[in-house]
């Protein structure tokens, strides 16, 4: 009796264990296209505040507002940058927390953003309207802590003035964690020693990137039982109590992938990770068993460059890179594609609007989740120098509309067009793979996807000839100049003029 007893106890526990290691629902996530918002920017702030490192009070319930906006250029996700209670931290260098990364307690919502409330409207908003709700997450470190006393002032559960919460990288046997506190960035910011291209060595391991603070950002100790407890209690809470759809986490890079495993089960939904750096071998090894998802860094090296003229690689660097991608990452329909982002300078300030609208075609059309960064739309947001400017006129406050720009009337194209192929959520070739036809030094590339021939550029090029055993078709984009484009198909042989540089994408009726 004992023993059977023992068996069965040994079953549950081992069905148990199964059962709670089943592998994360992505499938909703497949073939959609995010607008992304830093809530700090985008609107409802205050007028004159349009740049630098000061709380702007954008907010929640302003982007609850904008969903019908979002919606009209044929979005269906949102992913807004943090939300919990910031530090009150400020100092010249780094100014505040307006952009939500600098955690002082993960259970509050802070309140230039809004409140709890706010924050259930948005998502049952994006509920109503199919749309998806993506939430960016930091569980790498906490906002600035300089004393014990601003570590005692972060929330409990992570505000032992012990230290052990904390990695104290290269912690000398006779300093004091109070000393430490005072300068844990001069040995090892695992940013400078490693960027950009993670060479292991001369100051770069792998226990600098897992234990080395980030400047001042008191990075925490995911070995710490509690500290791990604390996160993961937290994260299944915020998924549960703000039913969301997936998440965005932040600097998961620095994050150990035996935590990023248990953080991914408890959040039960599709996660992309930032795991900023062009090596593709250590990116990729973050998908899998750790995230579901990755931020496409690794491509992000060559976009910029390719779609430029005499940049520092091109189109054939970046068609290899595409191509290698399918090699070596678990999933990459699950790979979160991206142009610009909040922490570089955004693709105008030293490009030309017309090779902007090559690239959206790329990331819009090859295979992976686009994401679309808040004001490219706005001329006046998408070319300014401050890549987190806001998207309300700097005078009157009002908020700014692209919808109806060059570039807002693209995205808009390009979304019906993913649907009406069948490449948007719920369509049969969602999961379909883009593939590289031909790229060139000159500065093109054609790829095919779902039945659908791509052509994009730099705008240097003024022809792309290649072997196709397809016939382009009918060009369905049809942007202005357009009509000077022309195609000559010769047996197997392909040539494509491109018109000053319009991306091109065709029907492939005639193969
Ligand atoms: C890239 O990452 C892999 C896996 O972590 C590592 O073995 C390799 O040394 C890295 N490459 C470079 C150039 O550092
Ligand atoms: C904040 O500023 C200090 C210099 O005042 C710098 O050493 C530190 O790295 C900065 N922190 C971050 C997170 O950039
Ligand atoms: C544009 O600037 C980015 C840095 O923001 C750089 O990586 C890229 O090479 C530049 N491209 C050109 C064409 O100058």
């Amino acid at each position: 009796m004992r023993t059977f007893i023992s068996i069965l106890t040994l079953l549950i526990t081992i069905i148990s264990a199964v059962a709670s290691k089943s592998t994360v629902d992505t499938s909703q996530w497949l073939g959609r296209n995010i607008y992304f918002i830093l809530i700090d920017r985008f609107a409802g702030g205050d007028a004159g505040c349009q740049n630098g490192m000061e709380w702007c009070n954008g907010n929640i319930r302003s982007v609850t507002e904008q969903i019908p906006y979002i919606k009209k250029m044929g979005f269906d996700a949102v992913w807004i940058t943090p939300v919990v209670e910031q530090v009150e931290w400020r100092d010249n260098w780094n100014g505040t927390g307006y952009h939500g990364y600098w955690a002082k307690d993960f259970n509050k919502i802070d309140p230039h953003f809004g409140t709890p409330n706010d924050l259930m409207e948005l998502s049952q908003t994006l509920k109503d309207n199919n749309m998806l709700f993506m939430l960016d997450v930091v569980a790498n470190h906490v906002g600035p802590i300089h004393s014990l006393e601003d570590v005692a002032n972060l929330a409990d559960g992570i505000n032992s003035v012990t230290g052990e919460q904390f990695h104290q990288l290269a912690h000398f046997e006779d300093v004091e964690f109070e000393e430490y506190l005072k300068d844990p960035y001069t040995m090892m910011e695992a940013g400078d020693k490693c960027w950009p291209n993670y060479e292991f060595g001369e100051g770069c391991d792998e226990n600098v990137i897992l234990e080395g603070w980030f400047g001042d950002l008191g990075d925490l100790n995911h070995e710490h039982e509690e500290m791990a407890g604390y996160l993961l209690k937290w994260i299944r809470n915020m998924q549960k109590t703000y039913d969301i759809d997936g998440f965005r986490l932040d600097t998961a890079l620095y994050i150990p992938k035996a935590f990023l495993e248990k953080f991914q089960e408890e959040a039960r939904v599709y996660i992309t990770g930032e795991v900023v750096t062009y090596n593709e071998t250590l990116h990729s090894s973050f998908q899998g068993p750790a995230l579901t998802g990755l931020l496409n860094f690794p491509v992000t090296e060559f976009v910029k460059p390719a779609f430029s003229i005499g940049g520092s690689a091109n189109f054939v660097d970046f068609a290899a890179r595409l191509e290698n991608q399918k090699l070596i990452y678990e999933d990459v329909t699950l790979l979160t594609n991206f142009v610009d982002n909040h922490d570089g300078d955004r693709f105008l300030t030293n490009h030309t609007v017309g090779q902007l609208k090559n690239a959206l075609v790329w990331s819009n059309m090859w295979h992976g989740i686009p994401s679309f960064y808040y004001g490219t739309e706005v001329p006046a947001v998408a070319e300014a120098t401050d890549c987190r400017t806001s998207q309300w006129d700097a005078e009157s406050g009002e908020f700014l509309d692209g919808s109806e720009t060059e570039i807002g009337e693209l995205v808009t194209k390009l979304n019906g067009l993913r649907t009406e192929f069948g490449l948007t959520f719920g369509g049969e070739k969602a999961a379909s793979l883009g593939s590289v036809v031909a790229a060139d030094e000159e500065g093109w590339m054609a790829f095919e996807r779902a039945g659908l021939m791509v052509v994009v550029s730099n705008e240097g090029a003024e022809k792309a000839c290649f072997k196709s055993d397809c016939c382009p078709g009918e060009e369905l984009l049809g942007l202005e100049g357009e009509d000077s484009v022309g195609v000559q198909c010769d047996r197997d042989n392909v040539c494509v003029e491109l018109g000053g540089g319009i991306p091109l994408v065709f029907s492939m009726e005639s193969c």
